[in-house]
């Protein structure tokens, strides 16, 4: 123990025998701080990622490169050879400050480095750089508990390596929960002002003159960096968004991700993006579209929202009038099959996880406001809704695409059971499903549909093979695409009804695409999979059994990724 006339100003060499004395809970606290530090870092890391790479993708692999960094990080105080003690500290919030100034500077090759090493590169950049010395202090501060006179030399390492790792491991997968739920709460926490008060917490743990390193950084940062805040520096990004013609109308870090509002300002048309996928979008009204080409509505991007809409066109004598209809909507977007569902009078219930979409939906996207809106998770509120018992549907319309891929949980048997119990014994549903057709995920989840509604299904995909476009060849040879489920609650072959002229609602789209196309069937039970797959073909996918396909929803991610990179350009992406 040390002498206790040491002054106050060494307490920088935090773990030093030197240092004075400090009480048990001091001593906790500094390693506990540390450690907290850069678990944060790394959800913060993630965030700022999901935009460019999109979500899944900066995630992959994450946990166990954590594991692996912060293992070194400690292994390295172990070693030698052995800096001045304190000293690795110091050089903390340097790194964690240039952090947001490194990652705009890579940003702009996202396009050649693709959605796994770009990924990895910078997540290697922008948080295990923070996690190696963090931990490597830890250890450090971690010997001020003096374990080894307790525990002995050899286990102390082992002890106090494994409490840290433990220790950061579970904080980071906390701080991947909670993070997002500040950002919902107010603007203040954007990530980029995270990455700061991550920075300014080891400049002050670490009190020394390296941190002046840092001002460059955060002068690049208040006045260059368009993320720091959400509201103000709007007019920095649009200056660079406006040479490529296109331009950020708003932006909100919500709880499904970052999502926008861009405009084409030569094409004209805009969309909601969330991280790095479109929730949709409308080819505006514009007068020469109106003169021209005698538009009279704004159109949208996507034709599947126009096809879900189908599910009214589905033919049934007892079926009830629009007047006394009543409707589910299971995710928003931008709120194309809801609108119209309004427009023809159907009392129309939307669930929406985001608060964000639903705002742009109803600012960016004439969304009316009459409409019952539920702003929370759909599987909670359908157990609920289902235990009541008093509500019921003679449509539902299912359509949950998020962040890069299909949420597994609003495809699991049980979801899919309340919802058909939601149903009216006449009612249908209308399920979009984004995937590659030949992912046995995809199989699986066609087949869960399938199981719950008795085989009451009829399935197409909104766009034809790709086999059969040849000028589509390029770096995506898969087959992504969405996949419309049509069910019914009651047995018998489904038919739609020939679409009137008040059910386009004055849009020329709608005639083209919103009945369903008989060549753009897929014949099921799908007949070409591999026997050994069979079993994943007859099983439905189960609560909780959604983590086991992780690996797949990171490729169908992927594929994702290079879709979207098709449908706009790498720049607009970049300047998210
Ligand atoms: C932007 O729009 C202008 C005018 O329509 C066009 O000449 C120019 O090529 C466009 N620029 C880009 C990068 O698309
Ligand atoms: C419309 O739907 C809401 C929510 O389901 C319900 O409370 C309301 O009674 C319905 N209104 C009519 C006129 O059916
Ligand atoms: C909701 O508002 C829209 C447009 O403002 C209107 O056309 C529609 O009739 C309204 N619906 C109800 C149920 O009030």
């Amino acid at each position: 123990m040390a002498p206790k006339t040491r002054p106050r100003a060494q307490l920088s060499a935090a773990a030093t025998s030197k240092a004075p004395p400090k009480s048990l809970i001091e001593r906790i606290c500094l390693p506990m701080g540390i450690l907290t530090l850069a678990a944060i870092s790394s959800p913060v890391s993630q965030a700022t990622l999901a935009p460019v790479f999109g979500a899944i993708p900066s995630a992959v692999n994450h946990q166990q490169a954590i594991i692996a960094t912060s293992l070194l990080g400690f292994l390295l105080h172990y070693l030698p050879p052995k800096p001045r003690p304190g000293s690795v500290g110091q050089y903390l919030a340097a790194i964690s400050l240039f952090v947001p100034v490194v990652q705009m500077h890579i940003y702009p090759y996202s396009g050649i480095l693709g959605p796994i090493a770009g990924p990895s590169l910078l997540g290697l950049l922008s948080c295990h750089t923070i996690i190696v010395p963090a931990t490597y202090a830890a250890a450090e501060a971690m010997e001020a508990l003096d374990l080894s006179s307790r525990v002995g030399p050899y286990v102390a390492p082992v002890l106090s390596t494994c409490l840290g790792v433990l220790y950061l491991v579970s904080f980071e997968g906390q701080a991947a929960y909670f993070l997002p739920s500040l950002n919902l709460l107010s603007q203040i926490f954007t990530p980029v002002k995270t990455q700061l008060l991550v920075g300014s917490t080891f400049a002050y743990l670490f009190p020394s003159k390296l941190s002046l390193l840092a001002l460059p950084a955060l002068a690049h940062t208040f006045l260059v960096n368009p993320h720091f805040d959400a509201a103000r520096n709007i007019d920095i990004l649009n200056n660079q968004l406006a040479q490529h013609n296109w331009t950020l109308l708003d932006r909100r870090w919500s709880n499904t991700g970052y999502i926008s509002i861009l405009e084409s300002t030569d094409m004209h048309y805009r969309v909601m993006r969330c991280d790095h996928s479109l929730l949709g979008g409308e080819w505006l009204l514009t007068n020469q579209r109106r003169e021209e080409e005698g538009w009279l509505v704004d159109e949208p991007i996507y034709s599947v929202f126009e096809m879900l809409e189908a599910v009214r066109l589905i033919e049934d004598e007892t079926k009830p009038s629009d007047a006394e209809a009543q409707a589910l909507i299971v995710g928003l977007g931008i709120g194309t099959a809801p609108k119209a569902f309004f427009a023809h009078g159907i009392n129309t219930t939307v669930i929406e996880l985001d608060p964000a979409v639903h705002d742009f939906a109803k600012s960016y996207f004439n969304l009316p406001s009459n409409h019952t809106a539920v702003i929370r998770d759909a599987v909670s509120w359908a157990d609920e809704t289902v235990a009541e018992g008093s509500l019921k549907y003679d449509y539902i319309i299912h359509d949950v695409f998020t962040g890069g891929a299909e949420p597994l949980s609003l495809f699991t048997e049980s979801f899919l059971r309340n919802l058909r119990s939601l149903l009216r014994p006449n009612g249908a549903i209308a399920l979009n499903y984004a995937g590659d057709v030949n992912f046995p995920l995809t199989a699986k989840v066609l087949n869960t549909i399938d199981l719950v509604f008795n085989g009451q299904c009829r399935i197409f995909r909104d766009t034809p093979p790709s086999s059969e476009t040849p000028d589509d060849k390029a770096a995506v040879n898969d087959d992504f695409t969405n996949i419309i489920i049509f069910c019914s609650n009651s047995p018998g072959q489904i038919t739609f009804r020939r679409p009137t002229k008040a059910d386009f609602l004055g849009s020329k789209s709608r005639e083209h695409y919103m009945l369903p196309d008989a060549r753009l069937e897929i014949p099921f039970p799908l007949q070409k999979l591999p026997t050994r797959r069979q079993r994943v073909r007859t099983e439905a996918l189960q609560q909780g059994e959604e983590q086991q396909w992780a690996a797949q929803q990171a490729d169908s991610a992927i594929k994702h990724w290079y879709v979207m990179r098709k449908v706009l350009p790498d720049a607009v992406w970049e300047l998210w």
